[in-house]
């Protein structure tokens, strides 16, 4: 099963190949003026020293495009135009209507591929960056897992350090049950301040603080215990908050920067005999090939502070060894802010010097950019606080709650509380989703629930509505028609979006732009509204009414398909 854009490609690439007497690219995409473009002949034109217009006569003439087009026209400057057959487009969509995976095959050689994400830490609030990072995440996994891929979802919690000293003794100081109540009702962040205040204005309890941490390095029972406690009211925390998003990460995912303790030691020892590192005023480094400040010095990775003890750096060094050479990922994604970039930069420039990231394995900075409030500012609360997630999905699912009633009023309560779940979560995560990862976003809560924008709630209502045809009508559409008829230009329009799905999912999986995801669900569900108020479908008869009533399945198996990738539940009644 193949998409019209590679089929296309595939019969032109031949042509194209025997006319330049070497592999080139026809560069199909879609058109306004046909159905789709090849613009390859201008860029062969300076390779070959011949009229681009000239080329692409030459590959018309001898493309084997019968069948497959109805007509082929060169345009413009060396344009070949391209209008596909209505059979091709009515066999095309009757095999994606045939399968389940609507066009997706699983892929030939899976890959074991690490997620690294959401990551909050430890006595924390999480704020809207982890929530990016959750959210994309997430997609990520559902996606590469769906492809065939065997994915690991690693949760690297900030689960150790300096502050974990002052947050020992502050529970200490207020008492384990009132720290367990304090962190359990998610105030993570009021539990982490208070101990900052005492860390900042009392040298006695910065002196138990710093005792603390060394009891807590050297393995004390007690302390460890205590430690244990903050991580695990923290991380029941965090499990509530995935649950809620409907975001996969369970407890087994926690795999902790405190993971990789004992591993710490080994890995300086392998830089040092590998010849990677440095001393630097009593620090040990490893200054990675190609990183410079602005005058030109080289800049380190620390390994070792100067006091012994080791950091964020080498813990993301021992984790890239281990997840290499004993989870034996080939894939790794980091899927962590754009500020970390040059951190997470250098830390992969190590590995490969030290043999840790050897092809075909490879990492890859999934950066995303900020969350801004409308003021165009970091997004805060009124009082100019972090955003707690645990009130921004209260919040959701309140505001869903109120779109739902005025539009479907005559939902049972039941029903309208999971609808104003789907909607509430699937706008947050829509939102995220929908814009170009690498850029910051305004958070602005009348947009992500609108109901006619590009919006979660507008795909899973385009979807419910498409079912209630159904139950209107009382049928089951078919899945097995030898063709899928197309003859309105509404409906091509439709078809020819429906048919690029395949294309734009196999596209994403490689570069984790879930904004070419949603756009294209968006542009099914747009092309299908056109198509529904120029085609009747229930009122239609005999083989039009068939292929239609396919059509509308198809369209609501891709947005449900491709919803379910992003995360987004799709109720089937709204
Ligand atoms: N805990 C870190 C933070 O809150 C993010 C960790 C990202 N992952 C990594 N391997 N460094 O900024």
């Amino acid at each position: 099963m193949t998409t019209l854009e590679a089929l296309l490609q595939d019969r032109l690439a031949t042509a194209f190949a025997a006319v330049a007497g070497a592999p080139a690219d026809p560069s199909v995409r879609r058109s306004q003026h046909a159905d789709f473009q090849a613009d390859g002949a201008l860029a062969l034109a300076r390779q070959l020293g011949r009229k681009p217009r000239e080329i692409a006569a030459d590959v018309v003439r001898i493309a084997d495009l019968d069948g497959v087009c109805s007509t082929v026209e060169i345009s413009g400057p060396g344009f070949i135009n391209l209008t596909v057959a209505d059979a091709t487009i009515a066999s095309l969509l009757a095999g994606m209507s045939r399968d389940e995976r609507l066009g997706v095959q699983p892929v030939a050689t899976p890959e074991t591929v690490l997620v690294d994400y959401s990551a909050p830490n430890v006595a924390k609030e999480m704020h809207v960056g982890h929530l990016r990072s959750t959210v994309i995440g997430d997609a990520a996994v559902r996606l590469l897992e769906w492809l065939g891929h065997r994915v690991i979802k690693a949760n690297h919690v900030g689960d150790w350090g300096t502050p974990f000293g002052m947050l020992i003794e502050h529970l200490l100081d207020i008492g384990e049950s009132e720290a367990v109540h304090e962190l359990s009702m998610g105030d993570l962040n009021g539990f982490y301040q208070a101990a900052r205040a005492k860390f900042d204005a009392d040298d006695e309890f910065k002196q138990r603080a710093r005792t603390r941490v060394v009891a807590l390095q050297s393995g004390d029972e007690q302390t460890r215990r205590l430690w244990r406690l903050l991580i695990d009211e923290s991380e029941k925390y965090f499990l509530r908050l995935y649950e809620r998003l409907d975001i996969r990460l369970t407890e087994q995912d926690f795999v902790g920067e405190s993971f990789y303790n004992d591993m710490l030691a080994p890995v300086v020892d392998e830089l040092d005999r590998l010849g990677l590192l440095t001393e630097s005023e009593g620090a040990k480094v490893v200054y990675p090939e190609g990183f410079t400040n602005r005058a030109g010095d080289r800049l380190p990775i620390i390994v070792r502070k100067r006091d012994g003890g080791y950091g964020y750096g080498a813990t993301d060094l021992a984790a890239i060894r281990y997840r290499t050479q004993q989870l034996r990922a080939t894939r790794l994604l980091y899927v962590v802010g754009l500020p970390q970039h040059q951190h997470l930069a250098m830390v992969h420039a190590v590995a490969r010097e030290a043999g840790w990231l050897r092809p075909p394995a490879r990492a890859e900075h999934i950066g995303f950019g900020s969350v801004l409030g409308p003021d165009g500012k970091i997004f805060r609360t009124r009082a100019g606080e972090t955003v707690k997630l645990g009130d921004l999905v209260d919040e959701a699912i309140a505001r869903a709650e109120a779109v739902v009633a005025q539009k479907s009023p005559d939902l049972d309560a039941a029903s309208r509380a999971e609808v104003a779940l789907a909607v509430g979560i699937g706008a947050i995560k829509y939102a995220d989703l929908s814009n170009d990862r690498t850029r910051d976003y305004v958070f602005d809560w009348n947009r992500m629930l609108s109901l006619d924008g590009n919006t979660a709630p507008y795909l899973q209502y385009a979807r419910a509505r498409i079912l209630s045809i159904f139950r209107r009508g009382e049928v089951t559409p078919r899945r097995d028609l030898p063709a899928i008829a197309v003859t309105d230009p509404a409906e091509r329009a439709l078809a020819i979006e429906l048919l690029a799905f395949p294309g734009v999912v196999t596209g994403v999986a490689e570069s984790l732009e879930f904004h070419k995801l949603a756009g294209h669900l968006r542009q099914v569900a747009t092309a299908f509204t056109t198509f529904y108020e120029r085609c009747p479908v229930l009122r239609s008869e005999g083989e039009v009414r068939e292929s239609r009533l396919a059509l509308c399945d198809l369209t609501a198996r891709v947005l449900g398909r491709g919803l379910g990738l992003l995360g987004i539940a799709t109720p089937d009644r709204m």
